[in-house]
């Protein structure tokens, strides 16, 4: 499946949960960087999975009640003057034939179509997300309805949270899906392989940024789903550290986290690896620590499997590991009660991936850990950090370690989207020709 027909089958999904309630969903408003410039416009991820439209200035209504025009569009109407600054403009008809719309109509209409749709609707749905003033205009125009049809005893009920549907349904990826995903992992990957050959000491981080970076966009992404994290020694310890600035020393360690986005979709990739291609004793303990918890989570991957029971798993084998190696002392059950290991592994195992880096989709159901099923797709990243101020061992000190897949599950088990960049000793050693 794929073209439009994704966006309409997820349309028809929704209009079967709204029931008699009505989806108003606006598009995510354009963001000021400096002065009269933006940032780069980036579609609210709710608004493009259910539409596929990704200039700024529209909204949708998706109303079962409505029977003429159920999926109705609301865009910046075509304008010669303005278009000269910012692109062509789809016509009205255009609009509903690309995207597959009952009726597009001028985004000044939005508001009485809006209160159309209102009068009749026993709730209203709208994505909450980012963009608080349309939450807040769905409110007001709500109070207006509700004034207007009171003695007919209608309007709506309340407000909720679109996401309560569409981030179940963005949860389970379709195979449209999984093809985007499959591509930026892979951009994402070979971008990895380049900044390890790329690297050496004396070359700076944000160096080494940029030839991930570019690859990102080379290869047809958007650029970053994220920031790109490149850092090197300590600041491989830092675990959002996004300056990126300093000159990488022989000797160190460097840990890039970076992936590309690729047509909406994220991926999420960390690998690291001496920066003169050599592990030291010390840096090799500690990777394999790390390393030997990820492909054991990984493997413990598939269907029915708790969610929360990966993280388990990859904290036991750290703390076990962290014994091993000297860099934790004492009782192993004492670590765990205590959560002294958070001195040196302070954040989960993964998160779900997909339209956002930290995909929407809740990991508890009535209290319970949810169990995975074929098509989630979520980051499996554990990670050991041990800065220069740290009372470890001296030979650990300024060492930070994460390993990090993308894994997507599949009815035999899983798949490892990011498989393509190497993270065995002896493959990284060979990639950046020391072995
Ligand atoms: N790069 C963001 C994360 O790993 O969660
Ligand atoms: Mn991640
Ligand atoms: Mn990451």
């Amino acid at each position: 499946m794929s073209g439009m027909t994704v966006y309409k089958r997820r349309r028809d999904e929704l209009i079967k949960k709204l029931g008699r309630s009505v989806a108003i969903v606006k598009g995510a408003p354009e963001q000021t960087r400096s002065h009269d410039t933006e940032y780069p416009y980036r579609q609210d991820s709710d608004f493009f999975y259910l539409t596929g439209y990704t200039e700024p200035g529209a909204a949708c209504i998706i109303d079962p009640n409505n029977q003429d025009h159920p999926f109705q569009m609301f865009v910046l109407p075509q304008d010669p003057k303005k278009e000269v600054w910012t692109g062509w403009r789809l016509s009205f008809e255009e609009t509903e034939k690309k995207f597959g719309c009952d009726r597009a109509a001028d985004i000044a209409e939005f508001e009485n179509s809006a209160l159309e749709s209102l009068k009749k609707a026993t709730k209203v749905y709208t994505n909450l997300n980012h963009n608080k003033d349309h939450h807040h205009t769905v409110l007001e125009w709500l109070q207006q309805v509700r004034k207007e049809v009171q003695r007919s005893g209608g309007g709506p009920e309340g407000i909720e949270s679109l996401g309560a549907i569409t981030h179940e349904m963005r949860l389970i990826k379709d195979a449209h899906e999984v093809e985007l995903m499959e591509k930026a992992a892979q951009i994402s990957a070979d971008a990895h392989i380049r900044a390890m050959q790329a690297s050496k000491p004396g070359i700076f981080e944000y160096q080494l940024q940029a030839v991930l970076e570019h690859h990102f966009v080379y290869e047809g992404g958007a650029g970053p789903a994220y920031t790109s994290i490149v850092g090197a020694g300590d600041n491989a310890t830092v675990l959002h550290y996004v300056k990126n600035a300093d000159e990488v020393k022989d000797g160190d360690m460097i840990l890039i986290d970076a992936a590309a986005e690729y047509q909406m979709y994220a991926a999420d990739i960390t690998r690291t690896f001496p920066a003169n291609g050599t592990f030291t004793k010390a840096q090799r303990e500690l990777y394999d620590v790390v390393l030997k918890a990820q492909k054991a989570v990984i493997e413990a991957a598939k269907p029915g499997v708790p969610y929360k029971t990966l993280h388990e798993l990859d904290l036991k084998l750290l703390v076990e590991g962290m014994l091993e190696i000297g860099l934790l002392e004492g009782s192993y059950d004492e670590i765990i009660e205590e959560k002294k290991y958070q001195d040196y592994f302070m954040h989960n195992t993964g998160h779900w991936l997909g339209l956002d880096v930290h995909d929407m989709g809740k990991y508890m159901v009535d209290g319970e850990s949810r169990s995975l099923e074929p098509g989630m797709v979520f980051t499996v990243e554990p990670g050991i950090y041990v800065n220069s101020r740290s009372d470890a061992p001296e030979r650990f000190r300024g060492i930070g370690v994460r390993i990090e897949d993308n894994i997507l599950i599949t009815e035999e088990g899983n798949r490892n989207l990011t498989d393509g960049v190497p993270k065995e000793v002896d493959e990284i050693e060979a990639l950046m020709g020391r072995k």
